[in-house]
C-alpha cells in the first residue's frame, strides 16, 4: 500500500525551482514546481546519470537536462526530446497543512 513520506514544508520547494527529495529507501526524487502545483519524478535522467534536481532547467512543465539536451515533461515522466526515450519514474506530491508529502509505492 502506498505510504506518504514527509519531505519537508512548501518553503522548501520554490515556484518555478527544482529540488531533491530523499525517501526512507534512498531513493532520490526531483520535485518541480509548477506555478504552485508540485510533481515529482525519478531524479535520474534516464539518458545517463545526471541529476534533474540538480543540473535541470525548468521550463514551464518541461525538464531539460544539459548533459544531452533531453527533456521530460515532469507531470507524467513522458520523455519529449531526444536523446531521452525512456520515461522517468513519476510521484504523487501532495500539499497537506503547508507540509510536502511524497507517495511511495
Ligand atoms: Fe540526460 Fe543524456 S544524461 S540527456
Amino acid at each position: 500500500a502506498p505510504t506518504d513520506v514527509q519531505v519537508g514544508t512548501v518553503a522548501d520547494f520554490p515556484e518555478g525551482e527544482i529540488r531533491p527529495a530523499t525517501l526512507p529507501d534512498g531513493t532520490v526524487v526531483a520535485i518541480y514546481n509548477v506555478d504552485g502545483t508540485l510533481y515529482g519524478t525519478a531524479d535520474l535522467c534516464s539518458h545517463g546519470e545526471a541529476s534533474l534536481s540538480e543540473e535541470g532547467i525548468l521550463t514551464g512543465t518541461t525538464v531539460e537536462c544539459p548533459w544531452h539536451f533531453g527533456t521530460f515533461d515532469v507531470t507524467d515522466g513522458r520523455a519529449t526530446g531526444m536523446p531521452c526515450t525512456v520515461p522517468l519514474k513519476t510521484y504523487t506530491v501532495k500539499i497537506a497543512n503547508g507540509n510536502v508529502y511524497v507517495e511511495s509505492r
